[in-house]
């Protein structure tokens, strides 16, 4: 744990057991945290479960053990628009826009449960994105896949939450715009809000976060300062080569979608040993 001792928890974890299928679990006992102020990076290979812990801490899908938190408590289960009046925002990786409602009213649809905040709300992102001000009344749907991240990113900022949590804002955007990407990422967090986000370009990401998590096979395998995970040789081996070989397969795809990946381009699989799943695991049922 390299969180500052008196640190504030935020967003906290504590065993975390979740699946869609009855008797699978894709998180396997995940322990994490967010501290007040931090961003918390979470990678780890296709499949590792990333996105199923952000679904599963935002009520999105089954918790069958195990608690969440957020600042201290027991929010584990709620449901996502609960959540969202509580102070946790959340931008999934795909379909995070309106396309055919203009920025204004995509702001207007994150705040539906406080609308008289609206003006004030405008000011502070409008203030991180002033590309947004002079757009609003352009609709989603017309703008490139930087500028939606961006009003994704907005629209679950609407809500002034203390938590964000953000799936894989990079995805799909050429290089300069996962740069521009990150750059707003850390500028969102140095504006005040704590953030939580998983990430398949994990060097880039790993750079600007405070700490981090590998995540495999639904468990938390390693976690420490960004720099220290990326300078890890464990973690070099057995996880960013890796990782570093899906962000290239993902980038062939965003340039060219009708390149054909050769099978086994991702590389070696992870050589992960084995964990043994607790005596305690639930839902085997
Ligand atoms: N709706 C669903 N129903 C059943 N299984 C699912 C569902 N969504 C995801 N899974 C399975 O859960 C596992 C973890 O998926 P998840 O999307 O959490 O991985 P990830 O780490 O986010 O991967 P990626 O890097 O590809 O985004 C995968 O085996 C996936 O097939
Ligand atoms: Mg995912």
């Amino acid at each position: 744990m390299h969180t500052e001792p008196n640190a504030e928890v935020i967003l906290e974890t504590k065993d975390l057991f979740a699946g869609y299928i009855p008797g699978v679990n894709i998180l396997n006992g995940c322990n994490m945290h967010v501290a007040k102020g931090e961003l918390v990076g979470i990678i780890g290979p296709n499949g590792a479960g990333k996105s199923t812990l952000l679904k599963a801490v935002f009520g999105l899908v089954g918790i069958r053990s195990g608690t969440v938190t957020l600042g201290g408590e027991d929010i584990t289960g709620l449901k996502a628009d609960k959540l969202v009046t509580k102070g946790v925002g959340f931008v999934p990786q795909s379909n995070n826009v309106f396309p055919s409602l203009t920025i204004a009213e995509n702001l207007q649809m994150g705040l539906y449960q406080k609308p008289k905040i609206y003006d004030e709300r405008l000011q502070f992102v409008t203030g991180l994105f002033p590309e947004l001000s002079k757009r609003l009344r352009a609709r989603a749907g017309s703008l490139s896949g930087g500028e939606r991240q961006m009003v994704a990113m907005s629209r679950a900022l609407m809500m002034d939450p203390s938590v964000l949590l953000l799936d894989e804002p990079s995805a799909g955007l050429s290089p300069v715009r996962q740069d521009e990407t990150f750059i707003n990422v850390s500028e969102i967090n140095r504006a005040g809000v704590s953030v939580l986000i998983v990430e398949q370009n994990a060097r880039r990401c790993l750079q600007i976060c405070d700490r981090g998590y590998v995540l495999d096979q639904g468990k938390d395998a390693y976690t420490g300062r960004g720099r220290e995970l990326m300078n890890d040789p464990k973690v070099i081996e057995l996880y960013l080569g890796t990782l570093a070989a899906d962000q290239e397969k993902a980038d062939r795809k965003s340039a060219d979608p009708t390149a054909a990946v050769p099978p086994g381009a991702a590389g070696p699989a992870p050589q992960v040993a084995a964990r043994a799943v607790p005596p305690s695991a639930p839902d085997q049922r």
